[in-house]
């Protein structure tokens, strides 16, 4: 038929640049066909042997203490000592994630506090007489009414740090007055 006559040039150039390819980049020739290079290698396919044996210690046999609510969040122990370290690691955090709404000082002038609902002044007995794992329940979880969650965004143990630092130094400790030294 007319039409195969037509197709016969293009095939033979077809199998000419085949042959080309397989003498020229014999490693691409040898290859084909592609779609199957991932899967013919020798590496274990699904489920065709047993895992190997898991070595010891690698699931951890501590974790995070369970709370159920709030309430519940005063019985947390905090892991972290209130050291120098923490205390300074604490201040960092809390500017960074805290002081835009509380404020440097706590008393809620951040610029975003500001705009948005009052937040709770942190240096008040409210706060400061608060179980340290209540604020920390507070960072993970959020506040009571619109405070959101930073459990997602600080770690776990900045989020004892600030409460260190909330507790610890937020507050400036009153002045001695010199006559008390007598
Ligand atoms: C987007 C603004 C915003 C940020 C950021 C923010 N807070 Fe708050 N926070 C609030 C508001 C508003 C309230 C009061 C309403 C509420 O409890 O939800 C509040 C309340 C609180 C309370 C009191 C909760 C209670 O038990 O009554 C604590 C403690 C607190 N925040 C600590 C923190 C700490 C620590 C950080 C930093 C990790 C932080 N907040 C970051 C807005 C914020």
């Amino acid at each position: 038929m007319r039409s195969n006559v037509s197709k016969r040039p293009n095939i033979t150039a077809k199998l000419a640049l085949s042959a080309f390819l397989a003498v020229a980049t014999p490693g691409i020739a040898d290859a084909m066909p592609w779609s199957w290079d991932m899967f013919s290698q020798p590496s274990y396919k699904a489920q065709e042997d047993l895992p190997p044996a898991r070595p010891e210690g690698v699931v951890p046999a501590s974790g995070r203490t369970y709370v159920k609510d709030r309430a519940d969040s005063a019985r947390l122990k905090s892991p972290v000592e209130p050291t120098t370290a923490s205390l300074e690691r604490g201040e960092a955090m809390y500017k960074r994630y805290c002081a835009p709404c509380h404020g440097d000082t706590g008393k809620g002038e951040g610029l975003v506090g500001q705009k948005y609902v009052a937040p709770t002044d942190l240096t008040t007995d409210y706060v400061q007489k608060k179980a340290n794992g209540d604020i920390y329940f507070t960072i993970t979880n959020g506040g009571l009414a619109i405070m959101p969650s930073y459990g997602d965004s600080v770690a776990e143990a900045d989020r004892w740090h600030i409460v260190n630092y909330i507790k610890n130094n937020l507050v400036p400790k009153a002045a001695v007055p010199v006559s008390a030294s007598k």
